[in-house]
């Protein structure tokens, strides 16, 4: 074994969660810090068999693993079912999750109480970056569908996917 794990310290992981159809500048400031702040940072895209996204989830995968090449530590999976179940078969102690406005707070409370109350796992809230602080991909999908500017709010990447999806290329 080499690595932090070999010299008798643990490796710190943290899972940032999310359905990230598409993933936004937002996401990628959080993704980004918390990369700077763990050893190992998990992007976890979240199934949802019951609501049919933009993107498909291997696409989303595709998209989030082009535009987070340049951290050597993240890693992107796709997941099904609860995320603590997620932390739990891979060793994650903590979630990473951005907190956009106060509004985020209250939901944002209950799962990371829930989470913790269900494994013991961590919830770290971090403030996201006021120049994102409206920022979600719902809102991103909808600008761009009319036709709005969001090359300020979305990796060129992901720019030029969105352009395709709904031109209907
Ligand atoms: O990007 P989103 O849609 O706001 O992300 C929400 C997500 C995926 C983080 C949340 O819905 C989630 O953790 N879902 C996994 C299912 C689960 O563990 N539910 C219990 C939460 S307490």
């Amino acid at each position: 074994m080499t690595g932090p794990e070999s010299e008798g310290t643990q490796v710190r992981r943290a899972v940032c969660p999310g359905s990230f159809d598409p993933i936004t500048n937002g996401h990628l400031d959080i993704i980004s810090r918390a990369s700077r702040l763990y050893d190992e940072v998990y992007v976890a895209v979240m199934i949802n068999k019951s609501k049919k996204g933009l993107f498909e989830i291997d696409e989303r995968i595709d998209l989030i693993r082009r535009v987070t090449a340049e951290y050597g530590n993240v890693r992107v999976e796709a997941f099904h079912g609860l995320l603590v179940d997620f932390c739990k078969q891979r060793e994650i102690p903590a979630i990473v999750k951005g907190l956009r406005a106060v509004s985020d707070f209250d939901y944002e409370l209950q799962m990371a109480q829930m989470n913790n109350g269900l494994s013991g796992v961590e919830t770290l809230f971090v403030p996201t970056n006021p120049t994102y602080s409206f920022l979600s991909s719902s809102l991103v999908k909808e600008v761009a569908t009319w036709g709005g500017d969001v090359s300020h709010l979305v990796p060129p990447l992901v720019l030029a996917a969105l352009g395709e999806r709904l031109r209907g290329d």
